[in-house]
């Protein structure tokens, strides 16, 4: 288990002080989660160029809003004059999207890389930096997840993170489609921009 210090000032405070925030926002097996998905972004961090201090952060606060109430969500949305097409949607996608506000203006952390981590945790992006690929692959991958193809996942990942962010957007299309559920936009464009790419190699 690697703890880091953290010095860049990214969070005003410790790793610890950090961890008893989110620990005081999720309940105990969502916050286990959160500690893996951590520690799986510190390992994809090293052999990518991720910063370690940035990999901690973003793993940490990914699922910081994920058990809020609903009124939370639509109260920011609204405050923070969000796009108003997230009404639309529900928990899966306010968690990150709208997550990322609450993360700013809660534990005042503005570094716009890890913002944007927390924000395409689920859906992907079009454009992700090597922070936002590894946020995404660490929640997909990290060692408490079982679903048929994880073990795949988790060898393409660890050989080419691109291309483990390419599985998961063809995997997850797929599991939306075959189960009859809604797609957001934003899955559609990770795939498109993602997967025939890879699959062109
Ligand atoms: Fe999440
Ligand atoms: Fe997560």
């Amino acid at each position: 288990m690697t703890e880091l210090t953290y010095h860049a000032q990214i969070f005003p405070g410790t790793r610890q002080e950090l961890i008893d925030r989110i620990s005081q926002q999720l309940r105990p097996k969502r916050f286990q989660h959160v500690l893996r998905v951590e520690q799986t972004a510190l390992e994809l961090a090293e052999p990518n160029y991720v910063d370690l201090e940035r990999a901690s952060i973003a793993g940490l606060v990914h699922d910081y809003a994920k058990q809020r109430p609903d009124a939370d969500f639509i109260a920011a949305i609204k405050d923070y004059q969000l796009n108003p097409e997230l009404l639309h949607y529900g928990n899966a996608i306010w968690h990150g999207v709208v997550g990322a506000e609450l993360i700013k203006r809660e534990l005042h952390i503005y570094d716009e890389d890890i913002l944007n981590a927390v924000r395409h945790h689920t859906t992907g992006a079009v454009y992700m930096t090597p922070l936002e690929q590894v946020v995404y692959m660490a929640d997909y991958i990290e060692p408490a997840r079982d679903f048929p193809g994880v073990d795949e996942a988790r060898a393409i990942t660890t050989k080419d993170l691109g291309a483990g962010v390419a599985f998961q957007a063809q995997h997850t299309l797929q599991y939306l489609i075959a189960n009859g559920l809604p797609v957001y936009p934003k899955s559609l464009e990770t795939y498109n921009a993602w997967v025939p790419r890879y699959h062109h190699q």
